[in-house]
């Protein structure tokens, strides 16, 4: 069994839980990690689970997650897939799931592929590594949202034994043949 996991990352996190994914696999199958944006010629025959993992900025996924899905629909639904998302709104457990976290609902909503698995994921908030613009911008959201607003802070939201618990998850959903 070999898994291709294919993530959509701005500043690392997302890349991040992407490569612990696979670590956590390593006893289950063999993975593959590539970025989204990189893709070029997919040897499809070598894989029978895709997980896709994207990040969220000002609202949305990077284009390119739903290009992906539009190009290779076949491809994704011939298969056993998964899908996660990351963002800061995720940093509130109640807003964690694939229901209650209205990116991740709206994706699925709109999409063609529906993952056989789906999780939401918090991510990190790395002011220090903002460029103004954006750094202004997310302080402005941490406090109408009651989050975070020293801007010399780096928190990590991310919660590993979900991520470790969403793995297993997938590795063990039912194989298509
Ligand atoms: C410029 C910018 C915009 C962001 N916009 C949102 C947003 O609209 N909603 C949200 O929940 N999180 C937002 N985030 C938080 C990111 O989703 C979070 O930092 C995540 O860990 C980024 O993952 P990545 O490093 O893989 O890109 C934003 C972060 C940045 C830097």
């Amino acid at each position: 069994m070999k898994a291709l996991i294919l993530f959509s990352s701005r500043d690392g996190q997302t890349r991040e839980i992407a490569s612990y994914i696979a670590t956590s696999l390593r006893n289950e199958m063999e993975c593959d990690i590539l970025n989204i944006l990189h893709i070029q010629d997919l040897k499809w025959e070598q894989y029978d689970r895709v997980l896709i993992g994207a990040s969220i900025r000002y609202g949305h996924f990077h284009s390119a997650v739903a290009k992906f899905v539009k190009r290779y629909l076949p491809e994704l639904q011939e298969r056993v897939t998964g899908f996660f998302s990351v963002n800061l709104t995720a940093r509130k457990p109640e807003k964690r799931s694939p229901q209650t976290n209205a990116y991740t609902r709206k994706f699925l909503l709109q999409s063609p592929w529906q993952p056989d698995c789906c999780a939401v994921f918090a991510g990190a908030l790395r002011y220090p590594r903002y460029g103004f613009f954006d750094r202004i911008m997310i302080q402005l959201i941490m406090r109408m949202t009651g989050g975070e607003t020293d801007a010399t802070k780096e928190v990590e939201y991310t919660d590993w034994a979900q991520v470790s618990r969403f793995a297993q998850d997938f590795a063990h959903l039912t194989s298509k043949s």
